[in-house]
């Protein structure tokens, strides 16, 4: 199974993603508005779509028809849930690698010390790389934490010397607009900016609310993560009255299963609680989303037509443009 960098779609995927009838490809290649490669699978050559040609394309489309592909409602967002374990992480790392396929210059933020979205997106030395924390506390230039994973998608990488980011950065004047002022020095280079947080109400994760637009607030559908909501929204609006923000906020319903009734009760509740807030999109428990997460890939890499890639598919064409 190959790392995001280097997958290839099959023709059928790529009409699935691309939402085309499989027989358009051929007048696609012919008149240069598609490329595509051959691939030997055991003894027999495969036509195939590379990342980077799956970008071409979907640029090529929105620059032809003048569509508004490559604007995201909401530049600078944020995954966030003070509860732990909700699939944040996860949910971050697909939607960032599906904003990328689809063309979009896209830059992931790590912001927690456990480096999940990190390893998520397969960079296995962030141990040994700077991340936000040297940005912050040391003035490092913010480009030069900023690495490359695959074409359209950058990463700040996190690792465990976040966990330490908290006092020194309390000790800083201005500490909770820093971060803000160093994203605008590059956000000129994205189409889209995405963070992963950490589980707390820290310091840290107060300066991406107040450097973002958007903020995804995931919430597993279990009485706990429900219950963990009001307290989740009055720290956002504390956030907004304090720093005199205006923050979109949507709650992404994860880990759903149908058959489970306290599954569907607490859907139910959310979006009774949060109409205006709660997503359309839900996302169903799936093995799926965590194999992706074993094999540090994409979905549409590990079943492009699972319940999952549904599921992120629509999760991520409502975030980018219609929240
Ligand atoms: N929809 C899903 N279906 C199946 N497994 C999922 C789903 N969402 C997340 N998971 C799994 O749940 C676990 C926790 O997810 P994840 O690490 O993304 O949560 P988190 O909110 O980022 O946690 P933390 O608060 O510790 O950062 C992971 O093993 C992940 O693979
Ligand atoms: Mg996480």
């Amino acid at each position: 199974m190959a790392s995001f960098k280097d997958i290839c779609f099959t023709p059928a995927e790529f009409a699935n993603l691309a939402k085309i009838e499989r027989t358009q490809i051929s007048s696609l290649e012919s008149s240069g508005q598609l490329k595509t490669i051959k691939r030997r699978v055991g003894n027999v050559d495969r036509k195939m779509i590379t990342l980077e040609d799956m970008r071409n394309y979907f640029m090529g489309v929105a620059t032809a028809t003048g569509t508004t592909l490559s604007v995201p409602k909401h530049k600078v967002q944020m995954f966030y849930n003070v509860k732990g374990g909700t699939g944040k992480s996860t949910l971050t790392a697909q939607y960032v690698m599906r904003a990328a396929m689809m063309g979009l210059n896209v830059l992931a933020l790590d912001l927690d010390g456990q480096g999940h979205l990190t390893v998520n997106l397969n960079i296995l030395d962030a141990h040994e790389r700077p991340t936000i924390y040297d940005v912050l506390i040391n003035d490092l230039p913010i480009a030069d934490a900023i690495l490359s994973v695959a074409p359209g998608l950058d990463l700040i990488p996190g690792n465990l010397g976040l966990c330490n980011i908290e006092i020194p950065l309390n000790q800083k004047t201005r500490r909770e607009y820093r971060l803000s002022e160093a994203i605008a020095k590059i956000i000129d280079r994205y189409d889209l900016i995405v963070a992963d947080t950490n589980p707390a109400a820290s310091i840290l994760n107060g300066s991406m609310l107040v450097a973002s637009h958007l903020v995804n607030v995931v919430c597993a559908t279990n009485p706990l993560s429900f219950h963990g909501m009001s307290l989740v929204m009055a720290t956002i609006e504390e956030m907004e009255r304090e720093f005199r923000r205006e923050l979109e906020v949507k709650i992404v319903p994860n880990l759903y299963d149908n058959r489970e009734v306290i599954s569907q009760e607490v859907l139910g509740e959310l979006r009774t609680q949060f109409p205006e807030n709660s997503t359309k999109a839900v996302i169903n428990r799936t093995a799926d989303l965590n194999e992706a997460t074993k094999r540090r890939t994409t979905v549409w890499d590990v079943n492009p037509k699972g319940v999952a890639a549904h599921d992120m598919n629509a999760l991520t064409e409502e975030l980018l443009f219609q929240s």
